[in-house]
């Protein structure tokens, strides 16, 4: 069989790299993948944009591809799972007007009230509507939030009315392009972040291990958000009971509304949520895709044939199968540029890569290129160093001995990743 993962990142290195491990996996092709993925056995990559729907629909039809899994929203967002079946092809992932869970946080909001899915207070305002003086009678801080796809950049936590003004007045006018045409503006929670990832058929769902991300640039969750610094599985904080809660509160309801509403859900389904003090799982937004840096640590526990449960979903059988963890724990730490999450400086020589491959648990390449045989930065978010071990603690040792052995100028990373689950005291 053959397997084809679209996008070119850590989570796409990890997908690629799970995928070709099962037996029956022939090949793996990346579109376009990075040097990680190319560097894997039974992975090649290809020189396809991971944006472009047309070119890949004629790739996966002329490599004869029996299976797609796509790692960015941008392509769900736009449709490729639709023009992939219209080709009579399979891809897992939510079709166009599911994707809009992502897409549009408008449409999200909506669709969370209708179903009564806990979510935060919102009113959602285009420029025409916009209503300086009900912003100027919410309390404070207020969250701004542009509506449309906006790489993890769209949201503005605002002290003041004054400062959440601005922020929307800046979406309108374009800060974020098309994605500021709509604007949410919710109430601030306070609590827990936690994310709770998923994978869904149109009726069934199998949640994955629990993981958790560092949205924060800095040590102590301080500095601006990121795409992720660094994440975590299992987390001891998603106890059992907080898990069957998510399950009946946000995703059962979540799959059961999108079927009813005739837009079936089939796809990685990830809900970032906020537990708020007395325990309820309010949701701040639905990514239809993988978390990413989740991924890693996600993939690196998981036992089971991905193929075979993209498959399973795909025959709306996910029923009748589950997932197999590795009792262990991962951890992986985000390596990351001079200048991220603003300005990441790019084609800096990455030093200490063979090393590192000699030490236990693994490497993902995220924003890497080749120039002249030499791995190089090629984005913000670097590398992830995965690591493996008995208990969280074991595992944190595993991802700062690898990332010890990486060098390159302006090379920065967290120091305190997996400091909440070993502060809970259970990892
Ligand atoms: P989002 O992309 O909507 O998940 O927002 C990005 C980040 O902003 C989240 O990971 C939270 O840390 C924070 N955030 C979003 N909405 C809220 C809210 N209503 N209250 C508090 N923090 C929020
Ligand atoms: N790590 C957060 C995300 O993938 O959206």
């Amino acid at each position: 069989m053959k397997v084809l993962i679209v996008g070119g990142g850590g989570r796409e290195h990890a997908l690629a790299w799970k995928c070709a491990a099962a037996a029956r996996v022939t090949e793996v092709l990346v579109a376009p993948g990075n040097p990680g993925t190319a560097a894997e056995p039974r992975v090649r990559n290809v020189a396809t944009c991971a944006e472009d729907i047309p070119a890949l629909v004629q790739l996966a039809r002329s490599e004869q591809v029996d299976l797609t899994i796509v790692g960015p929203e941008a392509a769900l967002v736009a449709g490729i799972v639709d023009a992939f079946a219209a080709a009579g092809l399979r891809c897992f992932g939510p079709g166009r007007a599911a994707a809009r869970l992502e897409g549009s946080k408008a449409f999200a909001k909506e669709f969370l009230r209708r179903h009564g899915i806990p979510t935060a207070r919102s009113t959602t305002f285009t420029r025409a509507s916009f209503d300086e003086a009900w912003m100027r009678a919410q309390p404070t801080p207020l969250v701004v939030k542009a509506s449309g796809l906006a790489a993890g950049k769209g949201v503005v936590i605002a002290d003041t009315a004054d400062a959440a003004i601005a922020s929307a007045r800046a979406m309108f006018d374009g800060q974020f392009g098309e994605a500021g045409r709509e604007v949410v503006v919710e109430e601030f929670l306070a609590g827990e972040e936690v994310s709770f990832i998923v994978m869904a058929d149109g009726r069934h769902i199998l949640p994955l291990a629990t993981s958790q991300d560092h949205k924060r640039l800095e040590d102590g969750d301080r500095g601006p958000n990121t795409g992720g610094m660094g994440a975590y599985s299992p987390a001891p904080r998603v106890t059992a009971a907080l898990h069957e809660r998510i399950m009946r509160e946000v995703m059962e309801p979540a799959i059961r509304g999108l079927a009813a509403d005739g837009t079936p859900y089939t796809g990685f389904l990830y809900a970032g949520l906020m537990i708020s003090p007395a325990g309820i799982p309010n949701v701040l937004e639905f990514n239809c895709r993988l978390g990413d840096p989740e991924a890693q640590p996600l993939l690196m526990r998981l036992q089971s044939d991905l193929s075979l449960l993209c498959e399973a979903a795909l025959a709306g059988r996910l029923d009748t199968v589950s997932a197999q963890w590795d009792a262990r724990a991962a951890l992986g730490v985000v390596l990351a540029a001079a200048g991220y999450p603003e300005s990441p400086r790019r084609g800096d020589p990455i030093e200490g890569l063979e090393r590192a491959a000699t030490l236990p648990g693994k490497i993902f390449h995220a924003g890497t290129r080749l120039a002249s045989g030499q791995v190089v930065t090629n984005g913000g978010r670097v590398l992830c160093a995965v690591g493996l071990g008995a208990d969280i603690a074991a595992a944190q040792r595993g991802a700062y001995a690898l990332a010890g052995c990486l060098h390159w100028p302006g090379m920065h990373y967290r120091h305190d990743i997996g400091r909440r689950a070993l502060a809970s005291g259970d990892a």
